[in-house]
């Protein structure tokens, strides 16, 4: 899917995200936060942070940056930024695969159900890369495909279908960890059975 479709479909989305994959997704982001376990000072960069659901379980001793290339979801997330006075908090409106931040400026890096859905996952994955400090973390949240049979068939007949809806596809993240200079350090499913995968990332040679 293109960019400007990305924004066409996420701009209907900012809607009902909330309520639906807000909630669905809910109990992944927690383990996520828990996982990275920022230290007072430390700078954390969320790619495709939406309508910033995950914000407010950031600790506030950290700053936290959060990018998106939509503008309708970032609205969302700007109100909930004001409402809750998240002073901790940045937003900008910007596209994860060509990021206006220098190398190494993150200590930890995060992308939440985000690397399905953009057109070039390596070269967001690079990016995200780029940014972290090199003794950083890069973590990835996403769902990765069912791990029965039979629903996996449904999903290769429905791929396009979910595609156009914006709900992702499925990428061989393990490939995809490895050709952008990472090796995964810890790996669990979290959600609803397990559905989605949280990993854990560090830069390789480090
Ligand atoms: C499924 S939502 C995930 C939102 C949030 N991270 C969460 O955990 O619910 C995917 C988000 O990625 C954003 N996105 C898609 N392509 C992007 C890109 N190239 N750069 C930045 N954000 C992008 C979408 O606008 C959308 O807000």
């Amino acid at each position: 899917m293109k960019i400007d479709r990305i924004k066409d479909v996420y701009a209907v989305h900012s809607y009902f995200y909330d309520s639906i994959f807000g909630r669905l997704y809910a109990p992944g982001r927690l383990v996520a936060i828990g996982l990275m376990d920022i230290k007072p000072g430390q700078e954390v960069l969320e790619v495709g942070v939406g309508t910033g659901v995950s914000l407010p379980h950031y600790p506030r001793h950290a700053r936290v940056v959060g990018i998106d290339i939509s503008s309708e979801m970032l609205a969302k997330a700007k109100e909930r930024n004001v409402n809750l006075g998240l002073s901790n908090v940045e937003i900008y409106e910007m596209d994860a695969g060509r990021m206006e931040f220098p190398d190494r400026r993150f200590d930890k890096v995060i992308a939440a159900h985000v690397i399905s859905v953009v057109p070039e996952p390596l070269k967001v994955m690079k990016e995200m890369v780029r940014v972290c400090k090199d003794e950083g973390e890069v973590y990835i949240l996403n769902y990765v495909g069912a791990s029965s049979r039979v629903v996996a068939w449904f999903e290769e007949k429905f791929q396009p279908i979910r595609q156009a809806l914006g709900l992702g596809r499925n990428v061989d993240f393990g490939a995809l960890i490895a050709d952008a200079g990472l090796v995964i350090e810890h790996i669990e499913g979290v959600n609803i059975l397990g559905m989605c995968r949280l990993i854990k990332c560090r830069k390789k040679g480090r």
